[in-house]
């Protein structure tokens, strides 16, 4: 059962007592298993939720490891430089793990939660399913709280998520976490305002998207592809909103505790989001094509082009 996200409703589920939902930050989807099929009714109701900017919540979906994967629930399974342990979904490799850690087990364990998740959304979401990508599978062992790092690299800052080398060109960011954590501690998140508010809010001020630098940046691999206007927006977007400490302090936000045992998914490209404490997560990246969406004007790359009337990606 999704709740309307429209009224607040207090639920006891299982592993987290006393839940009360967020009007317009959270929707509820009380299914237990990762495999549908899924009613009429929730699809409906969870597509419409995600295209609004609404983070979608499973309170009774864990993730569950093996014997053998238990043993990766230490930070000292990460080498240290990256923050996370990831899977390349071209190559199947592993990369950031330990020289001593248990490679074997880590790609299972990302493989078969990178299976379950694609499963789950594309039962979840079947319009999606034609342009659906499966991109990078994480594992995030290092506790977040007390990492420190520059403004513009930390997602203990509210943000939406964009990312210098890998122009998107508007297609959409869904991202699917869940709390692997062994023992009580949530991950924690703040949820800020609706994106189109805080677009309107930084727009104005943000340089102009400028050609020649798109240029440069690709022709000199820094980029995978050439940024398009849109993409230097959303960089400017998750700059400007992460350097803005008055905002940061300031901006209509509620903050959310995942415990252990959960579920959520939204899209981080359009939900502004921080990640201010918790450890052991595992996280699954898609991206989709606009095309899919069931309403495409909700998506960044429309509303920043009506803002700014004109068109930003090719
Ligand atoms: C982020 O996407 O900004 C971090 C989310 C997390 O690790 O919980
Ligand atoms: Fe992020």
């Amino acid at each position: 059962m999704l709740s309307t996200g429209k009224e607040v409703r207090q639920t006891t589920p299982r592993n987290c007592v006393g839940w009360t939902v967020i009007p317009g930050t959270l929707e509820l989807a009380e299914i237990e298993r990762w495999s549908g099929p899924f009613s009429t009714d929730l699809r409906e109701r969870a597509v419409d939720a995600l295209e609004e900017g609404l983070v979608i919540y499973f309170p009774r979906l864990p993730f569950t490891l093996e014997a053998r994967e238990r043993l990766l629930l230490s930070p000292s399974v990460a080498d240290g430089k990256a923050k996370n342990v990831s899977l390349d979904p071209a190559s199947g490799s592993v990369k950031g793990a330990a020289p001593d850690a248990d490679r074997a087990a880590l790609q299972t364990m990302l493989d078969r939660f990178a299976s379950q998740a694609t499963q789950l959304v594309g039962e979840l979401f079947p319009a999606y399913v034609a342009g659906l990508e499966r991109a990078r599978t994480s594992y995030r062992p290092v506790e977040i709280m007390g990492r420190s790092y520059s403004p513009l690299k930390d997602d203990k800052l509210l943000h939406v998520d964009a990312f210098p080398s890998t122009p998107t060109h508007g297609r959409r960011i869904l991202r699917l976490f869940t709390n692997i954590a062994p023992a009580g501690q949530a991950r924690i998140w703040r949820v800020g305002e609706p994106f189109e508010d805080f677009a309107r809010k930084f727009l104005p001020s943000l340089p102009r998207p400028n050609p020649v630098s798109a240029w440069f940046f690709a022709a000199v691999g820094a980029t995978k592809t050439r940024r398009s206007p849109y993409d230097q927006l959303m960089l400017a977007l998750h700059d400007g909103a992460k350097r803005d400490a008055a905002y940061q302090k300031g901006a209509p936000q509620v903050e959310i505790g995942f415990p252990p045992g959960t579920t959520w998914l939204c899209y981080t490209d359009q939900v502004l989001h921080a990640a201010l404490a918790g450890q052991f997560a595992l996280e699954q990246t898609f991206h989709i094509d606009l095309a899919s969406m069931v309403d495409v004007t909700r998506s960044p790359l429309r509303v920043l082009e009506s803002l700014a009337g004109r068109p930003l990606a090719s």
